[in-house]
């Protein structure tokens, strides 16, 4: 595919030479660049899914949605899913929403404007008390978008930036198309169970510090927006699945899984936050 300038407005991007001499210097997937006094942040395409994560992602939509998800589209790679992220990132900016501006996208490359300071390179050694503030408002802000009608599709916590003085939050990572095999409330509730789930993740916690840090970031969200009743069906849906499994084959591995242990923590900090009559 081509590459294409979406914002006119940006003159000095990089050119393709550029990009690639600076992708094989690069050490990861993304990298920075500079180029006419400026800063950008290059993704570069990655091949699409293996056939076992798109397995994985269908087998969450099974626990979520109660069906199997389309694979297919799970698999995205390439242009394709980087020209997929421009499009999203450029909807949620028209919309008025703090995304990264695309500079250009095609021939292997998304370039963005540099979008601010990692969130969570910030807060990641934080105590209890400096964290409280901000996860009640990444997640008070989730809230809010999705009640505007909109999803993340990766709100964990890694995917925040705050630009300026730290006074404007941004969203980046836009290159799932779970608009493509699920219903929007299913898409929110993904949203709402990584945002927890990512605040299970500061060591320096205790589990019961972790666990109210947890709750505080729920109602934060609830706050924000009252989800609709398909939403609210989808989560008691996924709660009373993440509650079976941990009765039954997760007790055998939550002393082994650290992942897993996580996941309990986030359904059990869940299900104690939400109204009683939403509870599974
Ligand atoms: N526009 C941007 N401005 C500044 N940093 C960015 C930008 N986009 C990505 N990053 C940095 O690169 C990291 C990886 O980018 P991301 O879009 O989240 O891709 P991945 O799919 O690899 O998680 C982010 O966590 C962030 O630190
Ligand atoms: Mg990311």
């Amino acid at each position: 595919m081509p590459m294409s300038g979406i914002a006119p407005t940006f003159e000095a991007v990089p050119t393709l030479d550029h990009l690639r001499a600076a992708a094989r210097r690069a050490r990861g997937r993304v990298f920075s660049v500079q180029q006419g006094g400026r800063r950008w942040v290059v993704k570069q395409a990655v091949p699409g899914r293996g056939r076992a994560r798109a397995w994985g992602g269908a087998l969450l939509g099974r626990i979520l949605l109660g069906y199997w998800l389309p694979r297919t589209p799970l698999r995205i790679g390439g242009d394709r899913q980087l020209h997929y992220e421009a499009g999203r990132l450029q909807r949620l900016h028209r919309a008025g929403e703090v995304v990264p501006a695309v500079a250009q996208v095609g021939e292997g490359f998304l370039v963005l404007e540099d979008g601010g300071a990692p969130l969570w390179r910030r807060i990641r050694h934080a105590g209890l008390d400096a964290l409280r503030p901000v996860i009640a408002r990444v997640a008070g802000d989730l809230g809010r978008f999705h009640g505007a009608g909109h999803w993340h599709g990766g709100a964990q916590l890694r995917n925040y930036l705050l630009a300026g003085e730290g006074e404007r939050l941004v969203r980046i990572d836009f290159e799932e198309p779970l608009d493509e095999v699920m219903p929007l409330a299913a898409r929110q509730v993904i949203d709402l169970y990584l945002l927890i789930h990512s605040i299970t993740a500061f060591r320096q916690l205790s589990a019961g510090e972790t666990t109210g840090l947890c709750r505080h970031a729920l109602e934060a969200y609830l706050a924000g927006h009252a989800p609709d009743e398909r939403m609210v069906a989808c989560l008691v849906r996924a709660q009373a699945t993440l509650r079976a499994i941990e009765r039954r084959p997760g007790r055998l591995f939550r002393h082994t899984s650290k992942d897993l242990r996580r996941l309990f923590i986030t359904a059990a900090a869940i299900e104690q936050t939400l109204p009683r009559d939403w509870r599974p």
